[in-house]
């Protein structure tokens, strides 16, 4: 998110750079690749995360973690984005959130 807050002065400074009147050209600027979606599943976790788990970034951040990562993992990082980034999960979405979670990126995927 702070990454994203920097991108984004970054490109409005850079825009304010061109906008001067003599500039008609307007420079072209090529935004990193960060729009990774989350895997498709049938599990009922995976409409849940869609809707609660890429709003502050892409689902490159599940991507990245280590496959070996067990449920208990998956459930304090989903417990830890509600209680410290405010993440609107549903108490009672959790367990399906969760569920997905660890069979899609985590030590439960089908082999
Ligand atoms: C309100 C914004 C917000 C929402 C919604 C959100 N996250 Fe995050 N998430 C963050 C921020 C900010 C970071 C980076 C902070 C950090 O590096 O500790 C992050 C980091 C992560 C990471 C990287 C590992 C880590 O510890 O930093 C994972 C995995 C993750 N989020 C999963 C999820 C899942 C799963 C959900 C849905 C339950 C979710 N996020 C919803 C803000 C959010």
């Amino acid at each position: 998110m702070e990454h994203r807050k920097m991108l984004a002065a970054a490109v409005a400074a850079v825009m304010l750079g061109v906008a001067g009147p003599a500039r008609a050209d307007a420079k072209r600027i090529e935004l990193p690749a960060d729009g990774l979606q989350l895997k498709p599943s049938t599990l009922p976790g995976y409409a849940k995360a869609q809707a609660n788990c890429v709003a502050c970034h892409s689902a490159e951040y599940m991507a990245y973690q280590p496959p070996t990562a067990a449920r208990p993992y998956w459930e304090a990082m989903v417990k830890r984005m509600k209680a410290v980034f405010k993440a609107p999960v549903d108490e009672a979405d959790m367990p399906a959130i969760v569920d997905y979670l660890v069979k899609t990126y985590g030590n439960e995927q089908a082999p």
